[in-house]
């Protein structure tokens, strides 16, 4: 599972309510040990096989009804044992003789009846409510030395029975009377507790706030006051609250008057923090009046509890909280409408009205607020964020306002919003604001909340907020980043689940302090552009909070669904100078290597040859069959300096001549006809040959009798008009060796082309089928 940081909602109205503690004396507990969840399995028994390291076992709401020490033995070290919603009868605490690290004992709603006296020394914490005992099932001998927490109920509480409870050194007591049906009145004992949570028959008096009474207690926690019980608490409170600090007052059934008799009542008392929840009471009416005599109350809470006057004016009761002389009032979930301005200097510092119908006419110009630092107003029916900023403009020491929530909208045109000059952290989130909400923003704002708004940019001519560290615009319509040109301080940045397709990384450079950017969830397109967005990150020059899962691609759509972390295009795609070079490199290093092979490996010597190759073929192809004089019987005519005739005999001849047979030479030594003169030998042998292969060296030039051949040779070539003459230069002959006289040799040597004999072995294949091809032909039979 992916981890999704949210952000952390806050319940608007905690801030003050210091009554938390009652609920959360369960420490969480972090040691390293294992947890063996069983909850909801329908196990008739204990389940087997357990951990011996379990630390934590959860087997609540199952139908487990015996406990044995056995299986208790296996895990040694456990802390945290939940047993509740089961079906135990009997709870004998030897079984956890051996376990000697629980502390934790949940057995809330089970039919307990009985439970033994067995010490229980390392248990902090003892759930044993909603069970089946009628009476007390704590003997009054128990030794549990560190218990803390203990929940218990009782069906029938006579004499001494919870006497037992009065030794008891605790954090809190939690006692369930809801199921009482018999009480004897002073059973209830004095209690050594710093928190009692009580909660009373729904319907009956059993006059038990009468008796009870408080030593060391600091906090009271109340459930089920109805209207019998009202006179009772007021006495209680007026008589017997002692050191009580903290008052809790749940599921309360009152009159108006009841009400303000309980709120004036403890006024005169020591508590200071008064939390009022889920009450119902029937219509304010007018002419009461308060004492606000000099109190020890600092904190009223009233939540979900509807305070409305239908019968009456309103206004009486809204000027009785508004002209309380405390520091800190909340009604939340009130369906007020309307909230008066104090009518004389005030010393409210704190104000809470969530979940209320309030409109902007709400404390307009109101100038006896100067006290108020944290206004919170969320969910209500605040419309015209101009007034808002009126309304704050004399709150000389508002630094908190909380609209959220609201249907609050700006218009470009409207002028004049003019704020509370301390106003640092403002929350405008879930409104209708627009882009235009940057004009009307307080100049000194440090935290600023515009999640889900309807902004799609910021304009560029803003006035600047240079305190501006944390700006939140989550969830609104921005396509691009916003650059902090006119909030230089911008440390967070929060812009997830907009529409950006491509977040320039530009705006970095307008942020000079900013750490963290939020971006998830935007409809990110991966291309180009992005890359130095995540550069950013890898730079670590800001911190992408929810990196790298909810950074994803969306365009395009081949890529669709990966993370930007894994999105890679190379730096060639991108940067058109880099692509230019590098084909540029390409094309030079090709171009070099292809020269280097040419020279190298002599292709064009190569080339030369196929090319020849092909003529000769050409030729044959075209000529053929061709008009022969009859007397055509050899191939060739070799013509050579004796100098060269080792290499004629020894390399042409049979390169030549292979073994087939299939090429025959006229070679003046071995075909020469006696009686005939060498120089009709000679011309015989031309005459009879096909072609006339003259092998030219510098020797060649030197011999007379090739030049007798040459020139018998180029007469047949001129007299038949063929190309019967084939040039083989053995060696390289400079042209100045060349004696003047045998012009004839020059001008064919220039005209000519003619075969070199390669140096290179490897290219002599080629030159000799080269050559094969240009003497064969099909000789008439002979
Ligand atoms: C602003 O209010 C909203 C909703 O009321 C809440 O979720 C959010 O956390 C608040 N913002 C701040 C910065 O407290
Ligand atoms: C035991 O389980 C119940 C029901 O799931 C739960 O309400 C209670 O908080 C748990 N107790 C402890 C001590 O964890």
């Amino acid at each position: 599972m992916a981890k999704a940081r949210r952000p952390v909602t806050r319940n608007s109205c905690t801030v003050f309510i210091f009554i938390t503690a009652f609920w959360n004396n369960t420490q969480p507990f972090e040691e390293s040990g294992f947890s063996a969840i069983y909850s909801n399995r329908f196990l008739n028994q204990f389940p087997k096989n357990l951990p011996a390291e379990t630390t934590v076992l959860d087997l609540s709401h199952n139908n487990i009804s015996q406990l044995q020490i056995s299986e208790f033995r296996y895990i040694l070290r456990l802390q945290v044992l939940n047993l509740s919603h089961n079906v135990i009868q009997e709870l004998d605490f030897s079984v956890f003789q051996y376990n000697e690290d629980l502390e934790h004992l949940d057995l809330s709603h089970n039919v307990l009846q009985t439970l033994s006296c067995h010490p229980a020394l390392s248990l902090r914490h003892l759930n044993l409510t909603y069970n089946n005992y009628t009476d007390m099932p704590i003997c009054p001998e128990i030794d549990m030395p560190k218990l803390q927490y203990l929940g218990l109920g009782a069906k029938r509480i006579l004499g001494s029975d919870f006497s037992a409870l009065a030794h008891l050194l605790l954090d809190t007591l939690f006692l369930s009377l809801e199921g009482l049906s018999e009480y004897k009145a002073k059973s209830i004992p004095v209690f050594n507790t710093k928190t009692i949570q009580l909660v009373l028959h729904p319907h009956k008096d059993f006059r038990i706030l009468t008796d009870l009474e408080l030593n060391a207690t600091e906090s009271l926690e109340l459930f089920n006051i109805h209207d019998t019980q009202v006179n009772e608490l007021r006495m209680f409170l007026l008589s017997r609250s002692g050191r009580l600090l903290n008052l809790t007052l749940n599921n309360m059934q009152c009159s108006w008057e009841e009400l303000l008799s309980i709120l004036q009542a403890a006024w005169e008392t020591t508590v200071e923090h008064l939390v009022i929840s889920n009450a119902t009471w029937m219509d304010a009416t007018n002419a009461n009046n308060f004492n606000y005599t000099e109190t020890s109350l600092k904190t009223l809470v009233i939540k979900q509890t509807i305070i409305t006057s239908i019968k009456s004016d309103p206004q009486y009761m809204y000027r009785i909280f508004s002209d309380m002389n405390i520091t800190a009032l909340t009604i939340s979930g009130a369906k007020l409408i309307h909230m008066l301005c104090p009518s004389k200097p005030s010393h409210f510092t704190y104000l809470c009205f969530s979940y209320n119908l309030l409109t902007d006419a709400v404390f307009e110009s109101c100038n006896n607020l100067t006290l108020l630092e944290m206004l919170i107003l969320p969910v209500n029916q605040l419309k015209h964020l101009i007034k808002m900023s009126l309304m704050t403009s004399h709150m000389k020491s508002l630094k908190y306002l909380d609209v959220s929530q609201n249907l609050l909208q700006y218009k470009d045109h409207e002028k004049g919003c003019h704020w509370g000059e301390n106003l640092a952290e403002l929350n405008l989130s879930s409104n209708q604001l627009s882009d235009s909400v940057f004009h009307c923003l307080p100049v000194n704002i440090q935290k600023l909340d515009l999640q889900h708004n309807q902004i799609s940019r910021i304009p560029k001519e803003i006035v600047e907020l240079r305190a501006l560290e944390e700006l939140n615009l989550a969830f609104n319509r921005l396509t691009d980043l916003p650059g902090c040109g006119q909030f230089t301080s911008l440390r967070l940045l929060n812009t997830e689940n907009n529409s950006i397709v491509a977040p320039s990384s530009k705006f970095y450079h307008t942020c000079p302090r900013i750490r963290e950017v939020k971006a998830e969830n935007n409809p990110f397109r991966c291309s180009c552009e992005i890359r130095e967005f995540i550069d950013l990150r890898k730079q670590g020059l800001v911190v992408l909070v929810g990196w790298p899962e909810f950074y994803q691609c969306e365009y395009p759509e081949d890529v669709r669904g990966i993370w930007l972390e894994d999105f890679h295009v190379s730096e060639l795609v991108c940067n058109l100078t880099l692509l230019i070079a590098v084909v540029l490199v390409i094309i030079v290093v090709s171009v070099a290597i292809v020269c280097f092979l040419c020279i190298y490996l002599d292709i064009p010597w190569y080339l030369k040859m196929m090319w020849q190759w092909t003529q000769v073929k050409r030729r044959i192809w075209k000529n053929y069959p061709e008009d022969f004089p009859d007397d055509i019987e050899f191939h060739a005519f070799i013509s050579y300096s004796e100098h060269d005739s080792d290499w004629v005999k020894n390399v042409l001849i049979p390169n030549l001549e292979k073994e087939d047979g299939s090429i025959r030479i006229c070679q003046h030594e071995r075909n020469f006809i006696a009686g005939k003169s060498i120089v009709e030998n000679i011309i015989d042998c031309i005459e009879k040959s096909y072609r006339s292969i003259f092998v030219l060296s510098p020797n060649f030039v030197q011999s007379e009798w090739c030049h007798y051949e040459l020139y018998f040779a180029h007469h047949k070539l001129f007299r038949e008009n063929t190309s019967s003459l084939i040039l083989l230069l053995l060696e390289p002959i400079p042209p100045y060796i060349i004696p003047a006289k045998y012009y004839k040799l020059k001008a064919l040597m220039a005209k000519r082309t003619y075969m070199e004999w390669p140096a290179e072995k490897s290219k002599h294949g080629l030159f000799w089928a080269n050559l094969r091809a240009a003497v064969h032909i099909r000789l008439p039979e002979t």
